[in-house]
Order: structure tokens, then C-alpha cells, then sequence
């Protein structure tokens, strides 16, 4: 973990309120593992809260980040513009492991909205490895779709969408029938992972990627407790085993 003023190479608008941003630095050479996140200081001196924001892909001498503006502070992300400089604390928390899959098993990959994020980077590391990945992922809309062609380059995509306006209507639970995987990963609303997490119950290997939201991102200020009070989502998490959390 080190602070370090990344410098902004792209930073677009790529769905609705779906932004990408794509930061060059030294830090990209610790990213080292998917799921893991980025604590970013707004260009703002008034917004004082960093913000976590999870890496959807690390790329040779860049990484980029996937984020949705919701509020005054990735309001204010998306205004950074080519060339400025980000003061970043990262790469954070625990990421997605895979080191028990081998080439040729069968996995689902679950993600719905924003959470769908991080799931590119796993996805990317999943196909290195020869794993064939089927990619259940959800929106509300067509309008907020984003990286489903990146995402079909890796693997099977099943995409759902609340209102019918993509693929199956409904939320990802409707295409859960379809999978039989050997392991399962998921990022998502606490909604969506309580369903992953009770959909896949016989299954050894789940692992859930928790959305929460963070102060400190170190473990130093008890605002991302999980129920269980000796796990905390920045440093225990984000990424948790089924049996780890309740939600
Ligand atoms: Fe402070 Fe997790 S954000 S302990």
C-alpha cells in the first residue's frame, strides 16, 4: 500500500453515469490481484472523504477504474480531466483468489450494476489461466450497460436487465438455472449476493465482493463492519467466502 499522485490518461463517460477512467503510476506495478481497490481524494479540498473505487483492469502501465456518480464526490471525479493528477492510497483490501481452479473448470461470474466492475479484471485472469467463465450480469437498463463486448471476448455472457430492454428481463436470479459451476464469484448489491449466497450453498468455493461504503480503508475506523465484528470489508474483504459474512 503506498500514496501516490496517479495521473489521469482518459477519463470518459461510457454508460449511463458509468464513467472509466484509465491512471498511469507507479502503483500499477502492486496491483497484482482482481478485486482489489483504489482510495481516491476528490479535486475538491471541501469533499474530504476519500472514495473507493474498485480496479476493473490492470493493464500494462495503466489501470483503469469503473465508477458510477451518484453524489457530490464522483460528481467531482468525473471532472478530472487528461493530465491531472489523482492522489491515490492503494491498491486496498483483499482481491478474488483462483489459485485453486485449473484449466478447463467451470465458473460463474455474477455481477449486477456498478458491481460488475471488478469482475473484468477476474475475468481477464480467469481466461489466462484457461477456465471457461460464464458471466451472469445485470442492469436496469440497456442505457447502463457497459463492457459487454470486453466481457464477451472472455467468456459466455448472460446479460438481464430489470426492464427487459437487454437480454432476459428480470435480475440475475432468473438466469441462475442456466449455471452449474464449480465455483462461483459475485460483486454486486447485497440483494443480489444474499441470492448467490443462498442459490449456491452446497458449493465449496463462493466468494463474494461486498459493496460497503469506507472512510479510512485501512481498518482504522470501524465504518465498514461486516455482521461479524472481527471482519471488516477494506482489509478482511472486499472479497469474502460465503461462510465469512452474513448478509
Ligand atoms: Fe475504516 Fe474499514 S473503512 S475500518
Amino acid at each position: 500500500m503506498q500514496v501516490e499522485l496517479m495521473t489521469v490518461l482518459s477519463n470518459k463517460e461510457i454508460a449511463h453515469n458509468i464513467y472509466e477512467m484509465i491512471l498511469s503510476g507507479q502503483m500499477v506495478n502492486e496491483m497484482t490481484r482482481s478485486g482489489q481497490f483504489l482510495h481516491l481524494r476528490m479535486k475538491d479540498p471541501n469533499l474530504l472523504l476519500r472514495r473507493p473505487i474498485s480496479i476493473a483492469s490492470i493493464n500494462e502501465d495503466s489501470c483503469t477504474l469503473l465508477y458510477r456518480v451518484v453524489g457530490k464526490g464522483t460528481e467531482d471525479m468525473s471532472s478530472y480531466q487528461v493530465g491531472d493528477q489523482v492522489d491515490i492510497l492503494g491498491p486496498l483490501g483483499n482481491g478474488f483468489h483462483i489459485d485453486f481452479l485449473q484449466a478447463g473448470d467451470q465458473v460463474s461470474v455474477i455481477g449486477g450494476g456498478i458491481g460488475v466492475a471488478p469482475l473484468y479484471e477476474l475475468g481477464k485472469e480467469l481466461l489466462a489461466k484457461g477456465v471457461k467463465t460464464t458471466f451472469i450480469l445485470g442492469f436496469a437498463n440497456k442505457d447502463d450497460i457497459y463492457y459487454e463486448e470486453a466481457f464477451r471476448q472472455l467468456g459466455e455472457v448472460i446479460l438481464c436487465t430489470d426492464d427487459g430492454s437487454a437480454g432476459l428481463k428480470g435480475h440475475v436470479g432468473v438466469a441462475l438455472d442456466q449455471v452449474q459451476p464449480q465455483a462461483v464469484f459475485a460483486c454486486g448489491p447485497t440483494p443480489l449476493l444474499r441470492l448467490v449466497q443462498s442459490t449456491f450453498d452446497q458449493l465449496e468455493h463462493v466468494y463474494l465482493s461486498l459493496e460497503e461504503r469506507m472512510a479510512c480503508g485501512i481498518g482504522a475506523c470501524y465504518g465498514c463492519d461486516t455482521k461479524r465484528k472481527d471482519k471488516r470489508v477494506c482489509t478482511d474483504g472486499p472479497v469474502f467466502q460465503r461462510e465469512e459474512v452474513s448478509l
